[in-house]
């Protein structure tokens, strides 16, 4: 294993120009010093995104996506950070060790590697003598061997073993239970998951981060039990048997998304490889975010029930707002994937995903379900409905060939129905995420973002920041600045592209983005940055003076008072505050 430190990505990321490596993917049109193309990260048909030659870095003014060559290359491809670098650095004809890795030790090491454990005792289980009615259970239901293998599927016993074998190990108390696989009560310390069969559940890189459990023998419990939320099992994040889907999703530019892991398990294991599964929730923002990055089209195929269409009608509002293109099947006949495949063999079911309908169709049928429509009261609802339901989306085509179907079956004219939609509001696109609504930046913040932008474009103003401020009032900017200060002192005459490099392990990786994305490449100089400074050493002493003064008026004890009244004489005594100002 071999590492790479910032300064050998650097090399890599200069060994090939930025403009080349793009262009090989969208075509770029120079203008100016910088080249424009057609964003890739989002629906859209003009050039919104700059490609700067001096800089190294992209740029879209429409939806901000922002970064470096190997951001770019992650993002477009799908693949991970360390994916991208080989991959540039392959196109950039540098060779380099197979087995690259970051110099940072990995976060959740000891988690990932008590997991991979578990993961291997339940295993275990299932093949012991402990392991027989699991087994034919799994038999029974045409798991076989293979897919007992590739899935990693095991057993939970009832006798406490796991917690005996990993105390043995030298594992706390405290790092199981974290981890959700044991319970500490005032009984005493017990196994969580017990006569369950056990399938293991991946983060998006493949790593194993927490379990469902089967129930297999009959009793009351329920069907299915979940780890609970750990640091490293985020339930909304997780795509079950996402990381072993994403080639073939990419490959075939479509996934499958599907209710059960069951479901995933099965269609996997007969080939249908670019499988899905949400595990019986509603999709979050981050897995909408996951799939959109994807760039495929998406079929949503849920349970042949009430509760399966309402998730079809729901995850497929959220999908479509989020700019997708989104097919549906609905099965007849069997429960689910897993059973349809059961019964009526593979290639039934890649029939009946071949001929998958429009989410705009389903929702026609949807809307229409428990009205009568020859009461012309419940048709005028129904039609109504459909009409709203059009209003979020942007392909004109398919808003007039639902417009002119609703005329044709309903016998209405079809400029009555335009009309009526014309009059609907536009909604903005992705408002099913409200808390993601940008708040308006005050002075203050638009300064101090100013200032860690001029930081990031260079060592000589992260100089100038340490010695005259040193310290911003935001407690995010903070952190950024610092971060700048960390890099450019470790990597002295590094760039704003290599600083994205960087970012990619940031905590603030997103705000950095979007610093970088909604601040104008000014032609900077150091007069300006200073004066910036000036301006904000101005804003926090003002602020400081006024805080003591409060306190001052506020205190009755008069030693304190004195105490304060002189920290305040300092203060101004070395200030240019005006302080009336
Ligand atoms: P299903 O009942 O459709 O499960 O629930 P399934 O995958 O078909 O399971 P089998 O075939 O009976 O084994 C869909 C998903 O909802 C979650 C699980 O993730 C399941 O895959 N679920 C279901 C639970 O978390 N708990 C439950 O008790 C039931
Ligand atoms: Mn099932």
């Amino acid at each position: 294993m071999s590492y790479l430190n910032d300064n050998e990505l650097a090399n890599i990321r200069n060994s090939i120009s930025i403009v080349d490596v793009i262009s090989n993917y969208i075509p770029l049109t120079p203008k100016g010093k910088n080249y424009f193309g057609v964003c890739p990260f989002h629906e859209d048909h003009s050039p919104s995104m700059s490609v700067s030659q001096d800089k190294q870095i992209y740029k879209c003014f429409s939806c901000g996506a922002t970064g470096n060559v190997f951001t770019f290359i992650m993002n477009y491809l799908n693949l991970t950070f360390t994916e991208a670098i080989l991959k540039v650095a392959e196109m950039a004809g540098v060779s380099l060790d197979k087995d690259i890795n970051f110099k940072q030790p990995k976060k959740y090491k000891n988690e990932y590697e008590l997991m991979d454990i578990t993961c291997k005792l339940y295993q275990n289980n299932l093949h012991s003598d402990l392991g027989i009615e699991a087994l034919s259970y799994l038999k029974k239901r045409g798991i076989d061997e293979e897919i007992i293998k590739s899935f990693n599927i095991g057993l939970a016993l009832d006798d406490n073993s796991l917690y005996k074998i990993l105390s043995k190990k030298g594992y706390s108390d405290q790092i199981i239970s974290d981890l959700g696989i044991i319970n500490i009560t005032s009984n005493g310390i017990f196994d969580v998951f017990q006569n369950r069969i056990m399938i293991p559940i991946h983060n998006l890189t493949g790593e194993c981060v927490g379990f469902t459990g089967r129930i297999y023998k009959n009793n009351n419990s329920a069907k299915y039990i979940n780890s609970k939320e750990t640091k490293i099992f985020k339930k909304g994040d997780i795509l079950f048997n996402y990381h072993l889907a994403r080639d073939s999703i990419r490959l075939k530019k479509e996934v499958i998304i599907v209710e059960g892991n069951m479901d995933a398990i099965r269609m996997y294991s007969c080939g249908i490889k670019n499988c899905i599964a949400l595990m019986g929730t509603s999709l979050t923002k981050q897995q909408v975010d996951t799939i959109k990055k994807l760039r495929v089209k998406v079929i949503l195929m849920f349970d042949n029930d009430n509760a399966g269409e309402v998730a079809t009608f729901n995850n497929g509002n959220i999908l479509e707002k989020a700019g997708m293109n989104i097919n549906v099947v609905r099965l007849s006949g069997e429960k689910d994937p897993d059973e349809y495949i059961l019964k009526n063999g593979i290639e039934a079911l890649e029939d009946v995903i071949k001929s998958s309908i429009s989410f705009m169709e389903f929702k026609m049928n949807y809307l229409k379900s428990n009205k009568n429509l020859n009461d012309s009261k419940e048709l005028a609802d129904y039609i109504k409905l459909v009409i709203d339901s059009l209003k979020d989306i942007t392909d004109p085509i398919l808003k007039e060939i639902t417009l002119q179907k609703l005329a044709n079956d309903y016998n209405i004219s079809y400029s009555v129905l335009a009309s009526e939609l014309e009059k609907l509001p536009v909604k903005i696109q992705m408002e099913v995420f409200p808390e993601e609504k940008k708040t308006v930046k005050s002075n203050l913040e638009k300064l101090e973002e100013e200032i860690v932008f001029y930081m990031m474009n260079g060592y000589n103003y992260v100089t100038i920041y340490s010695n005259k401020l040193g310290i911003l009032p935001d407690k995010i900017y903070r952190a950024i600045a610092n971060e700048v200060v960390y890099f450019y002192s470790n990597n002295k005459m590094t760039s704003l592209a290599d600083f994205l490099s960087f970012t990619e392990k940031s905590l603030y990786k997103e705000e950095i983005m979007n610093i970088i994305s909604t601040n104008n490449d000014i032609s900077f100089n150091e007069d300006s940055f200073i004066e910036l400074i000036n301006i904000m050493q101005n804003k926090m002493e003002r602020e400081k003076i006024k805080n003591l003064k409060e306190e001052m008026n506020k205190e009755f004890d008069i030693n304190r008072k004195i105490e304060l009244a002189n920290k305040l004489l300092e203060i101004k005594k070395g200030s240019v505050v005006d302080e009336n100002n």
